[in-house]
């Protein structure tokens, strides 16, 4: 969708159904391919770790260690101004859980979203700037993360050692190695981590992937992953607060807000900074903006990116880290205060020498793959020669190319994978193949198989319920996984250079300069800790 669209999900659309099939006919085949899936390693699953290494803390006893199949589950949101309203709305509406608490060091927030989620689920919620107090409430099972994404990995972990269970966003951590300790921080407390890529609870998505790795277009060599999203430039603004309107805050989802004096007293911004280098104010810094700056986000491949990069990774069926990586790019367009790239391209190389491609393109642009309609529009001026002229300007308007989505290409033949719909094509003249037929959305709230990311709420509420991670569609080990590329993305961008990585040892090899860019200089007591 485009970026000033105003909604707030990252790019997905409802799931579809496969034609033929009755709901539930349907749901029980998915839910034997999640368990055979599993079984055969093609989704990312890790052992539970209930044990504890001695001498190092033990878990806090909770009631989120033993949430029984009728208990009611309460749980905070942290962070709610865009992504952590939906998903407030979305687990306010699963029966049986309850909003305890909206968190966000930002006041100003809270009296109309308290009041949007009181009227889902009658009960208002409470509100607190310091997400610490919230981890000490000993009624709250589980945590939602919906903060800017340099928060994400010491937010979760504290959570963890609190003894709460998260639902931590996409993507799952800020760098590399702080990835790589919120995985261990799940491990060593037993908590359940879901990880924020909702594609993964999403029919439609899970049975392209099924088609894929049943060898369904032959040998999958190569992902593309595209993020093709104009972005409104953000511009240049002076430091500090003030009421002048070059200090009204004008982004895509935000009809203008002014910083000053009066909004900010309603403002922790020390504790938004976080685990980041303590600097003055500044909107193209704050809300929403952050992501066009280093210190907090990771540009557009490292945040529509990630969705895509997970199918990407999970089409191409690799649990393992790729050897080498190349991006370059750059921001293209008026003098702005954005730092990360806005144009970018990356390649990866796996081992084996399977290939994923990653394009993003954040002014104007064509779409890509836009066969389907091409062939349909052949098809149908052959039935009816006379309907043509009419019907190849109504085709013609409608050509379905990717702008957000993904490619897979095998031996026999391709996927498109747009929003939830895909397609396959095979051989020389790219015949059509099995493709999904019809879309599905569901209206149940309760719904495991619900359009947008309502699937992947109640899919972490089943897990709560069951008490098995195994029962999670995206765990963190898988979040963390697809995580990773955009980050090695931008480190091979930044350095200006082709990296070689060591996946087992999470290291570049032989490559200092890179090693440094694994993780960051953390502000005290901000710090995300080597040991967990
Ligand atoms: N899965 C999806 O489809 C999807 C969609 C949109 C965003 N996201 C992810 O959600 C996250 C949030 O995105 P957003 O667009 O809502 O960002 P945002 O900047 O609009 O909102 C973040 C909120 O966090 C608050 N915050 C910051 N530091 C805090 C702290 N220490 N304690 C409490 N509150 C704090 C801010 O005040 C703000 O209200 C991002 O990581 C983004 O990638 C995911």
């Amino acid at each position: 969708m485009a970026s000033n669209s105003g909604q707030r999900f990252d790019k997905l659309t409802a799931p579809s159904s496969i034609e033929g099939l009755s709901r539930r006919e349907f749901l029980g085949k998915t839910t034997q391919f999640a368990a055979g899936a599993i079984a055969a390693g093609m989704l990312t699953s890790c052992a539970p770790s209930t044990t504890l290494k001695a001498g190092r803390p033990a878990a806090v006893a909770t009631k989120a260690g033993v949430i029984g199949a009728n208990d009611r589950i309460n749980i905070a949101i942290i962070g709610v101004r865009g992504r952590g309203m939906n998903q407030a709305e979305g687990f306010a509406r699963i029966p049986n859980v309850k909003i305890k608490t909206l968190c966000d060091i930002d006041a100003n927030l809270f009296a109309e979203r308290v009041k949007k989620i009181d009227g889902i689920q009658h009960f208002a919620p409470a509100t607190e700037k310091d997400l610490r107090r919230v981890f000490e409430d000993k009624d709250i099972d589980a945590v939602t993360v919906a903060l800017p994404n340099h928060w994400h990995a010491l937010a979760m972990i504290w959570a963890c050692q609190a003894g709460k269970h998260v639902f931590v966003e996409k993507p799952c951590s800020h760098n590399i190695r702080e990835g790589r300790r919120m995985v261990e921080a799940a491990s060593r407390y037993g908590r359940i981590v879901q990880c924020g890529f909702q594609n993964r609870s999403l029919n439609n998505v899970q049975q392209a992937i099924k088609f894929l790795h049943d060898g369904g277009i032959g040998e999958v060599y190569m992902a593309r992953g595209l993020c093709f999203k104009a972005r409104d430039p953000i511009g240049k603004v002076p430091d500090g607060i003030g009421t002048g309107p070059e200090y009204k805050y004008f982004v895509w989802n935000n009809p203008g807000v002014n910083y000053d004096a009066d909004y900010m007293g309603r403002v922790d911004y020390d504790m938004w900074l976080g685990p980041a280098p303590k600097r003055p104010f500044n909107y193209n810094r704050f809300h929403y903006n952050w992501h066009w700056n280093w210190d907090y986000g990771n540009g557009d491949i490292g945040n529509q990116g990630p969705h895509q990069f997970d199918i990407a990774r999970w089409g191409l069926n690799k649990n393992e880290h790729p050897v080498k990586v190349s991006s370059l790019g750059g921001y293209f367009g008026p003098e702005s205060d954005q730092q990360t790239p806005n144009t970018q391209l990356a390649t990866f190389e796996y081992a084996d020498g399977k290939i994923m491609q990653f394009d993003v393109r954040g002014i104007y642009t064509n779409d890509e793959a836009a066969i389907f309609d091409a062939i349909k529009k052949s098809e149908t001026v052959a039935a009816d020669p006379n309907a043509a002229p009419k019907i190849v300007e109504e085709l013609t308007k409608r050509q379905d190319g990717i702008t957000v989505g993904n490619l897979f290409y095998g031996t026999k033949g391709w996927m498109y994978l747009n929003d939830t719909v895909w397609k396959t094509y095979f051989g020389r003249k790219n015949e059509p193949g099995p493709c999904s037929e019809a879309l599905e959305e569901s209206a149940n709230p309760n719904d495991p198989v619900g359009s947008g990311s309502q699937g992947h709420f109640v899919n972490f509420i089943a897990a709560l319920r069951s008490g098995k991670k195994e029962d999670l569609n995206c765990p963190i080990e898988a979040g963390f996984m697809s995580t990773t590329l955009p980050h090695l993305a931008n480190i091979s961008y930044r350095l200006g250079r082709t990296i070689v990585f060591d996946g087992k040892n999470e290291k570049f090899v032989a490559d200092n300069q890179a090693d440094k860019m694994l993780t960051r200089d953390y502000r005290r007591p901000y710090a995300v800790p080597d040991r967990v």
